[in-house]
């Protein structure tokens, strides 16, 4: 999709579709107010016959409007003028672009982003209108035989703003939301093929195809037995049953000066999620093709930063492998000894994930990191505990446990932070090795979190639990991308 800004009255553009705002009830915003005055109250008139009252979700589509130029005029409800904050501007885009798209106008000038939003500027209104129309937009047809490509897309969205001097910063704000938008579709992409495609060795090639379009990205990727010879025990255990090795892959993006300390991101990047010897039931088991959603995110992060090109160094680390039974797989009660030296009882096999990340998290040491965050679709406990609205965030440090928290805020990509307490570390003791692998049914996502912790001493460090978050189920079924855009902003937000 082509974006472009531009600034001039509504009822001058020659297009497709133009998009305005209705407010409750039956309010109309300036660019609706210009044009109801050249159409001789033709939209106040038909607003009267209560087709629609502007509440957010509802829009009407109206064509050849007396006094305009373009063919289609789109009205989209925009709740109470005075309660217009972000969520409810990402809520009225989302509903706009979902209403266009079916329609047969394959353009549309839009005014939404001239909308007053509460405690949001220009720069924010355009950047979440690119980031949320390519999001609605995105469809994921490549395994389709037939129809690949859908037709009717948009193919070109031109954002108004309201003062000519305004287009430069408009402009930034459209770089910058296409550089996100494909990190996220990027993210999508990645976690939505299913593991026949998308092994660990997949996503090894992925990360080099990277490192060759980006010359600021440098990829290494170890085998197992180079991970062998680093002890990475632990990691290898959860691969052992599988026929797909394990990689190691290391993204390194360099935008700052050469001895700045980097931005690690570790991505869980389990391809699929049998659950092992401690094998899960069937039902839905198919959505364990999802539990690389971490590492989806940390591609998409890299893949942001480095066409944004940030003036900061960022690392992503990406621990990937296949959790399947089999003759060679660990058995409950196996012990493995972490790249750390410390020492696990694997208690239950499918709590597989702080198994790779916690030598992950010790090769990340490597680095000399300024901060470490994981991101991991971790533990079930996460998705009953928050729904798959917020993320969950547990920290060994607060200053950074607010910075991911804002970023959050300010993308609505939000997470939510529970307590890292001692009290819970007892629960993960084990009477044979250094600690177990589980920790028992009560507080699931912090004993996970524990459990990292324990391996995250020498830095700051952050785990972000996506399990809720990172794909929807039901008709909307798919990876969301998320969390991409708050680490994009986390790491836009280190750069001052
Ligand atoms: N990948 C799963 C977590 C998961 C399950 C995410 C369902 C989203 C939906 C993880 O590897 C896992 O199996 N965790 C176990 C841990 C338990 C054995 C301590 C869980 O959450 O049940
Ligand atoms: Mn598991
Ligand atoms: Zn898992």
């Amino acid at each position: 999709m082509n974006f472009t800004i531009k600034s001039g009255n509504p009822e001058k553009q020659r297009t497709a579709c133009v998009v305005v705002g209705i407010f409750e009830s039956h309010r109309l915003s300036s660019a609706a107010t210009a044009i109801d005055k050249v159409s001789k109250k033709y939209l106040s008139n038909i607003l009267k016959h209560g087709d629609m009252d502007g509440k957010i979700g509802q829009s009407l589509l109206l064509h050849n409007v007396p006094g305009t130029s373009s063919s289609r005029l789109l009205l989209v409800g925009c709740g109470k003028e005075k309660k217009l904050d972000g969520s409810h501007y990402r809520r009225i885009v989302a509903n706009a672009i979902g209403k266009l798209k079916l329609t047969g106008a394959t353009e549309a000038v839009s005014y939404l982003s001239e909308l007053n939003v509460k405690d949001r500027d220009g720069y924010w209104k355009l950047r979440q209108f690119v980031e949320i129309s390519q999001s609605v937009t995105y469809e994921f047809r490549q395994l389709k035989s037939k129809n690949k490509r859908s037709k009717n897309k948009i193919k070109k969205l031109v954002l108004m703003v309201s003062d000519r001097k305004d287009v430069a910063t408009g402009e930034r704000a459209i770089k910058d939301g296409i550089a996100i938008a494909n990190g996220v579709a990027l993210a999508r992409d990645l976690a939505n093929l299913p593991a026949n495609i998308c092994t660990p060795t997949y996503l090894a090639e992925q990360a080099k195809k990277l490192g060759k379009s980006q010359k600021s990205v440098k990829v290494t990727v170890l085998d197992e037995a180079a991970m062998e010879k680093l002890g990475m025990g632990s990691l290898l255990s959860v691969s052992q049953g599988s026929r797909q090795p394990a990689k190691l892959i290391s993204m390194e993006y360099k935008g700052g000066k050469k001895d700045e300390k980097p931005f690690v991101l570790v991505g869980k990047g389990v391809t699929f999620d049998t659950g092992g010897i401690s094998i899960k039931p069937s039902a839905a088991m198919d959505e364990m093709k999802y539990d690389m959603c971490g590492a989806a995110s940390v591609f998409g992060a890299i893949t942001a930063v480095s066409e944004m090109g940030l003036p900061i160094n960022v690392v992503g680390v990406v621990p990937t492998v296949e959790n399947m039974p089999g003759g060679e797989a660990t058995r409950p009660g196996d012990i493995y000894t972490s790249m750390s030296g410390q020492t696990i009882e694997v208690l239950n096999t499918d709590a597989e994930g702080r198994l790779i990340l916690c030598d992950a998290l010790t090769y990340s040491e490597k680095f000399n990191p300024a901060t470490v965050i994981d991101i991991a679709t971790l533990t079930g406990s996460c998705v009953i505990a928050l729904g798959k609205h917020a993320s969950g965030l547990l920290s060994n440090n607060d200053s950074l446990a607010k910075n991911i928290l804002d970023a959050g805020e300010s993308t609505g990509d939000r997470a939510w932070q529970l307590p890292l307490w001692d009290e819970y570390q007892h629960q993960i003791d084990s009477p044979f090795a250094d600690m177990a692998n589980i920790g028992g049914r009560e507080a699931g996502t912090i004993t996970a979190a524990c459990f990292l912790s324990r391996f995250t001493k020498k830095f700051k460090w952050a785990h972000l639990d996506i399990a809720g978050t990172a794909w929807l189920t039901g008709k909307n079924k798919g990876a969301t991308g998320r969390p991409v855009p708050m680490l994009v902003q986390y790491l836009i937000d280190r750069c001052d």
